[in-house]
């Protein structure tokens, strides 16, 4: 394995981490109390954080910040009040093309259904035991297993790169390759920053990976087409993929790719994490489900819904609006604190409590309404194969005692950083 590629990787990871981390408190008090007295403010709350806003280049549009879930429900749900479109003027314009979280109305909705079915159960599950599942014991796990230790972490940052790699249909026996993406990947998420020092130099570099990706995607696409894309990777589906008479050509398909890679890895990474720790933390829980694997479900339903990776969103009104008695004018931002609503006890009995035995009621940790995660099911699947591996094959699994308890952090983009742990061997 190339050393410059290892380390590529790795700094792009660390840059995204610093990037979109924010200042370190405890927020979910201050939610809480939010939630009470304040529910809705004209204010940027994220912003305030020290959280970089990737979504808005103008920082002096209006902004107000909702904390509640009916709120934030009214808001995700109606999408032609509250739209999408800023989105590709800030992390959008490392993407010229098909960004499918910064489109509106009919545009996104006939591509939404062209997409949909690529994206659903029953394709989804066709690659669980030939990709995933065989990907994640034979490439990662078991080569662990000798070891009775390991940080997690570290297979929490490469395995969902590695799986929509595989997905996406590029080859399976190029180690360099996979890793060189992966640096790509996390490039472009830390190309917004804060920092106007470090602004000028983050944005060029993830223009240049923007534009790298590009290449070798578009690569494989026009290879694909030609070979007769018979496959069942993503790229021949994509290929066959039409509504309404419409298809794609090789520019869309090759930026639509291109946006999996950063969407698809970094948020699974660090709900992974998430979704451990709770687990590691509770151990009599952890054994429970190891026990009873149709648990595993549920576990991640409500690791999501508890620690959701994604902690806010941001919507722009579209018209003069109120919410909750708040008027909002047109052109507002208004961000909506997922994490918040996640937990808002008026929706979620004891919202502030751990509990995979919770009634199921939708959270907003995969988004809502029309441009809610299509890759929903590839990344609970994912998450059920890495949980079933790691129960089968580390027995007695608990937290390294010798080593600091992990902390699940971050403003936006939470997860743990470190997660070593040990089992029986
Ligand atoms: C645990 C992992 C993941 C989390 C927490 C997550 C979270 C989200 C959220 C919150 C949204 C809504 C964005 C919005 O409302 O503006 C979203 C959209 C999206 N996600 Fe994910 N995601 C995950 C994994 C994936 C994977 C594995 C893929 C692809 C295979 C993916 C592809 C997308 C795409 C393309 C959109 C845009 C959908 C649209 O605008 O219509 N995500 N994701």
């Amino acid at each position: 394995m190339s050393n410059d590629v290892n380390q590529a990787l790795e700094s792009a990871f660390a840059g995204v981490a610093d990037n979109y981390s924010g200042r370190e408190v405890d927020l979910y008090p201050i939610y809480k109390e939010m939630r009470e007295k304040s529910p809705i403010i004209e204010e940027d709350f994220m912003s305030k954080l020290g959280v970089p806003n990737i979504a808005v280049p103008d920082p002096n549009r209006k902004t107000f910040t909702a904390f509640k879930y009916k709120d934030v429900m009214t808001v995700m749900k109606d999408a032609e009040s509250f739209t999408s479109g800023f989105i590709a003027e800030g992390l959008g314009s490392f993407f010229d093309g098909l960004i499918l979280t910064g489109m509106d109305g009919e545009q996104h909705k006939k591509m939404r259904s062209l997409l949909q079915p690529i994206f659903m159960p029953n394709v989804v599950n066709s690659w669980r035991d030939t990709k995933m599942d065989p990907i994640v014991r034979e490439e990662f796990l078991k080569p662990l297993v000798a070891e009775g230790k390991a940080d997690l972490m570290d297979f929490a940052l490469y395995f969902p790169v590695r799986l929509i790699y595989s997905l996406i249909g590029f080859p399976d026996d190029k180690p360099d390759q996979i890793k060189q993406y992966a640096a790509w990947a996390l490039a472009i998420l830390a190309g917004p920053q804060v920092d106007p020092e470090k602004a000028q130099q983050a944005r060029k570099a993830a223009m240049e990976a923007s534009e790298a990706l590009y290449h070798a995607v578009k690569k494989s696409v026009v290879e694909v087409r030609a070979s007769g894309s018979n496959g069942n990777d993503l790229i021949s589906r994509l290929i066959h993929a039409e509504f309404e008479g419409r298809a794609l050509d090789d520019h869309e398909i090759t930026t639509f790719i291109r946006s999996l890679l950063p969407a698809a890895g970094e948020t699974t990474t660090r709900t992974f994490g998430s979704l451990m720790v709770l687990l590691l933390e509770r151990p009599e829980l952890l054994e429970r489900i190891r026990n009873d694997r149709k648990l595993v479900a549920s576990a991640i339903d409500e690791a999501v819904r508890y620690e959701p990776v994604a902690t806010f969103k941001v919507r722009q009104a579209s018209r003069d609006v109120e919410l909750s008695g708040v008027k909002i004018p047109k052109g507002s931002m208004v961000q909506c604190i997922v994490s918040s609503a996640n937990r808002d006890e008026e929706a979620f009995d004891r919202g502030s409590e751990f509990d995979i035995d919770r009634k199921v009621r939708p959270s907003f940790g995969f988004g809502f309404g029309p441009h809610m995660c299509i890759g929903q099911f590839i990344a609970k699947t994912e998450l059920s194969v890495a949980l079933n591996a790691i129960l089968d094959l580390f027995p007695n699994l608990r937290l390294d005692p010798q080593q600091p308890h992990p902390k699940i952090t971050g403003a936006q983009l939470r997860g743990p950083h470190q997660l070593p742990v040990v089992w029986d061997n």
